[in-house]
């Protein structure tokens, strides 16, 4: 019998594929309704996931005077849609993402407890300290805090969290979790430590087998110096996914749709990566380089090394760009069977890469729908996927100790 497999489903917008809302199989008008959230709600608990995820976008649209015009992003606030969500499904996890650079312990808290209660125990909390540098001029500042310095607010501002939680809990009777499910995504040093520290289940990006192997062991080896349990910590990476009848077919569906990217869609989510507008530059001529990191406000020698290749080898802007969406945000992108992804996501368990998938689908609600109509049967006849929940709290859900031990009064 496998280990069970825990699946979260991180439903960004509509879908991971900049080039997916305009696939026939997406919703993009529906993401502004409430119908949407109910389906995609029930969708995700029909498929007994763990969780859904919402992450959060501080920073605005168009600060430097320009506005993208053809990718489609909804920025809709997730803590609503997520208690929109709770309230037409009974089991599934909801795991906020709020930045302690930004909110006061004091805020967090609340909100957390709020969803907590009103949820019967389903809140989680993806504790990220802001990457984005556009975020910092919403908030008053110039400039983000130091790395370092936002994970070190981050340790403070959690502890200040559990102080608030502990106080309501004495003082209002306990919420089901007592505090929400810890969750965190930092892939540097400084953000693995701070995940060993407190973290329930981590995101990552692994884009192999052997990426996920290593990366688990090095968090199982942090979480363990740290004084914790390393099986009371979930690893969870990012999984894109396209699925057809045969391999042939869902390679053939995948360039179909990046093909629904012309090189302008291209070029605009190439200038939101990098923080800089490209709109104006030949898509046929060479990669601007040197204009590029005069314009980002994003670390420019991170920047420096993804341009380095291509533009040695003479690629052109608009195929730079092209190739650039194809691997959104370095997640492992899958194409193929619902039985060989299934087959995929049972060897990465047992080759200890993982213990469950975020699932990132390529558009909306679409191919989710494929996922829970066709893998899920086949990963619960194996033995590998829950074919009911055992109880209703998230804690429950995910395998977890039932009362954190940083609770205890
Ligand atoms: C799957 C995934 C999802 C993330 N979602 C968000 C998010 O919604 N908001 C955010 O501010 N950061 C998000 N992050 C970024 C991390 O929280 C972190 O800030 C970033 O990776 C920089 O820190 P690091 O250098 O320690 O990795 C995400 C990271 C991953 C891997």
């Amino acid at each position: 019998m496998p280990r069970p497999i825990h699946l979260w489903a991180f439903l960004q917008g509509i879908g991971h594929y900049p080039s997916g809302w305009r696939h026939p199989g997406a919703d993009p008008a529906g993401v502004f309704t409430m119908d949407y959230y109910a389906r995609v709600g029930r969708l995700v608990e029909k498929g007994r996931f763990d969780a859904i995820v919402f992450g959060d976008q501080l920073q605005s649209r168009g600060v430097h005077g320009r506005a993208p015009e053809h990718l489609a992003m909804p920025t809709l606030d997730p803590m609503a849609l997520l208690s929109a969500i709770a309230s037409v499904t009974q089991h599934v996890g909801l795991v906020n993402t709020l930045s302690t650079t930004y909110w006061s312990p004091e805020g967090l808290a609340e909100r957390f407890a709020t969803m907590d209660r009103i949820s019967g125990g389903r809140a989680g909390w993806n504790i990220v300290t802001t990457a984005h540098p556009d975020t910092a001029p919403n908030f008053g500042d110039d400039e983000l805090p130091e790395k370092s310095l936002r994970y070190k607010m981050a340790a403070q501002t959690v502890a200040q969290a559990q102080a608030v939680w502990r106080e309501r809990n004495a003082e209002l009777g306990t919420s089901p979790q007592a505090r929400p499910v810890f969750v965190q995504a930092g892939q540097s040093a400084d953000g693995r430590d701070f995940a060993a520290s407190i973290a329930e289940a981590i995101f990552c990006s692994a884009p192999t087998m052997e990426d996920g192997i290593a990366f688990r062991n090095d968090m199982r080896a942090r979480v363990a110096a740290a004084g914790r349990d390393p099986d009371a910590v979930k690893i969870m990476p990012g999984l894109s996914f396209i699925l057809a009848d045969t391999e042939a077919a869902a390679i053939a569906k995948d360039q179909a749709i990046l093909d629904l990217a012309d090189e302008k869609l291209c070029i605009e989510y190439l200038s939101e990566s990098l923080v800089c507008d490209l709109t104006q530059f030949d898509v046929n001529g060479p990669i601007p380089v040197e204009a590029i990191l005069a314009q980002t406000i994003l670390p420019k020698a991170d920047i420096a090394r993804v341009l380095e290749k291509p533009a040695a080898i003479g690629l052109s802007l608009g195929k730079f760009a092209a190739g650039y969406v194809r691997t959104p945000r370095g997640h492992n992108v899958f194409r193929g069977t619902a039985s060989q992804l299934a087959n995929m996501m049972i060897q990465w368990i047992e080759a200890g890469a993982c213990d469950g998938f975020t699932l990132q689908p390529a558009y909306m609600p679409g191919e989710l729908e494929i996922f829970v109509e066709e893998v899920v049967p086949i990963l619960q006849a194996a033995g590998a996927l829950r074919t009911e929940y055992p109880g209703s709290t998230l804690r429950e859900t995910m395998g977890l100790p039932r009362w954190p031990a940083d609770m205890a009064a």
